[in-house]
């Protein structure tokens, strides 16, 4: 059975990283949507929440299921038996950086292959950093996140 292991913060996820959820599930027989737990990172979301949010917007697909992690990606690969990393690539300023995190990946964890999915030409211009930016100031966030997640985002800017 070959595992493929999507992670990422997702603090919200978008509508860019469900499309690449997406395509990656038709490639492998299971995809691990998994949530980094980063304590010197300050998110908007808890990795519950994240959790709970990703469940919400991959509940119909079979294969997919929803984990979070502390550490190394290429640890926790390793532990739940995945042999691939998926990433999504926007732009040229992703390349540089998914590269390089490759190259350390590949250090860490041989048997871990990295696949990159190029994003959507619809999905270019969104990251969770730019969700959060519109969504502090009222602004429309449809284009951009699953619409089950819409309600949670918005609720967080109210309080
Ligand atoms: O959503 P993001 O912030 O692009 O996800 C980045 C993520 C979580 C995939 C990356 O930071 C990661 O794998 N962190 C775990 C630590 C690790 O394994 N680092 C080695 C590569 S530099």
């Amino acid at each position: 059975m070959k595992k493929a292991i999507y992670a990422g913060s997702f603090d919200p996820v978008t509508l860019g990283h469900l499309d690449i959820i997406r395509r990656a599930a038709k490639l492998f027989d299971c995809l691990v949507v998994a949530v980094l737990e980063n304590p010197n990172k300050k998110s908007l979301f808890t990795v519950e929440e994240r959790k709970c949010h990703l469940e919400l917007a991959t509940k119909e697909l079979e294969n997919v299921e929803v984990a979070s992690f502390r550490g190394l990606l290429a640890e926790f690969a390793k532990e739940i038996g995945a042999t691939v990393a998926v990433r999504g690539l926007r732009n040229t300023m992703d390349f540089t950086t998914e590269y390089q995190m490759y190259l350390i990946n590949r250090k860490l964890g041989k048997e871990i292959e990295t696949v990159f999915l190029a994003a959507d030409e619809e999905h270019l211009s969104l990251s969770s950093t730019n969700v959060k930016e519109v969504a502090v100031f009222g602004g429309n966030i449809d284009f951009m996140v699953p619409a089950e997640i819409k309600p949670f985002i918005i609720e967080k800017y109210q309080k």
